[in-house]
């Protein structure tokens, strides 16, 4: 359990990720060089000089627009030779064939097993990029550059890398880990409302799963959040990424603690299934998932209501759903009952015990599960 509160603003927030030989830093900031300085000084002293290393900066066309050029001169300063190969925005990049083109593009770079690849970008670009990296000549060094909340809050930390194949996502991937993590919470400035909240509802799930005080931090501090206040969202960055981490070091491989985090996912799993992919965003679903099992666990006499309340209230603070839409209850169950999560044919919940708590339920009965979603039809 962590019960450490909020770390003081320091000049900068680092997050140690102890994983054996395959430590490595998280830094967050708000300015670029005071990360680079500190990556660069980091890979100085684990990998040697960097000076006329290759590095292949991995991209998409609406980042590569707004951070690529800031980005690259940093690679280029410290004399790496930097490349770039930019890719569609969007989850259908996450493909075979788009990474069989980096790997062309690797190639005739003639990356070799030294050489760097960064991920630049959101999500999708941080799978496929360190996907790539997994794989070409076997592996080779990766760096995270997160730029949407979501990847800087989830897809970047615990080393999972993947592509989606047409019959299933991220079904063909690894557990890679990066040489460091450089996130930039100014960058948050540019993302669309929607990507923001959808970075929100993971956050904010952190708190629930192991953090009350963070809680508590995120209701006192929401207006500075909400604004985007580069230094508040550093410390909130920060907190959740320790929890997360704290979580994927006891349990990198994902054998049993991992399954916390899908707290919420079980029912938004469902509900972006059942609407119809592209309907909800993924944050979107798991907050109106969060407060439907938030009703389970009331029904089971796990939680008061009022707690309910309060976790709706962050979640329609940051600007995410938190009733469900008018969606068939059976047609969710049915759903439910495919998720590949589920062991032994019985739907796998995390449910929370407390505020700050969590544990993971296997037969929850059906009825209680049809009376939590209609619950959840309405507020509270
Ligand atoms: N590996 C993991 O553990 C893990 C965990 C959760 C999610 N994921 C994956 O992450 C992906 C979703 O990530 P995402 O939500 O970041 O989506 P995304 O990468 O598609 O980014 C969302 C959008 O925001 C844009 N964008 C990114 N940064 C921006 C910025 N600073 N300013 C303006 N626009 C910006 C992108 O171009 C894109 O259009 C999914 O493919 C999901 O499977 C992986
Ligand atoms: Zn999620």
């Amino acid at each position: 359990m962590i019960n450490s509160p909020i770390v003081e603003v320091a000049d900068l927030n680092r997050v140690w990720v102890e994983l054996d030989s395959r430590s490595y830093p998280i830094y967050i900031h708000k300015d670029w060089n005071i990360l680079f300085q500190e990556a660069f000084d980091y890979l100085d002293r684990k990998k040697g000089s960097l000076k006329g290393k290759k590095i292949m900066v991995i991209t998409d066309r609406n980042v590569h627009s707004l951070y690529h050029n800031t980005v690259v001169k940093y690679f280029r300063e410290v004399g790496m030779e930097a490349i770039t190969a930019v890719v569609e925005p969007g989850e259908s990049s996450k493909s075979l064939t788009e990474a069989e083109k980096l790997y062309t593009a690797a190639l005739k770079a003639n990356l070799e097993r030294s050489s760097f690849i960064a991920a630049l970008g959101g999500g999708v670009i941080g799978d496929l990029a360190g996907f790539v990296a997994s794989t070409y000549m076997r592996g080779i060094p990766f760096i995270q550059i997160p730029t949407s909340l979501l990847a800087q809050v989830d897809s970047s930390v615990g080393g999972k890398v993947a592509v989606n194949h047409s019959l299933a996502k991220n079904i063909i991937g690894a557990f890679y880990q990066p040489e460091c993590v450089l996130m930039n919470t100014a960058v948050l400035a540019a993302l669309p409302d929607r990507e923001m909240a959808t970075g929100m509802a993971e956050l904010i799930k952190h708190g629930i799963i192991r953090d009350e005080a963070f809680l508590s931090w995120l209701e006192s501090n929401k207006e500075a959040l909400a604004e985007r206040d580069p230094d508040m969202l550093a410390r909130a960055v920060h907190r959740s990424c320790e929890i997360k981490t704290d979580v994927v070091v006891r349990d990198e491989r994902e054998q049993g603690l991992r399954a916390i985090l899908n707290f919420g996912h079980t029912i938004g799993h469902a509900i972006e299934a059942a609407a119809g992919y592209g309907i909800y965003t993924h944050g979107e679903a798991v907050s109106m998932g969060m407060v439907a099992e938030a009703h389970i666990a009331r029904l089971l006499g796990l939680i008061s209501a009022s707690y309910i309340e309060r976790i709706s209230g962050l979640l329609a603070d940051a600007g995410l759903p938190t009733t469900l839409p008018e969606l068939d209850a059976g047609l969710l169950l049915e759903w439910m009952k495919h998720d590949k999560k589920n062991v032994s044919g019985q739907i796998v919940f995390v449910l929370p015990t407390a505020p700050g708590r969590v544990e993971v339920f296997r037969n929850v009965k059906e009825e209680v599960i049809l009376k939590a979603l209609e619950a959840a039809l309405v507020r509270g």
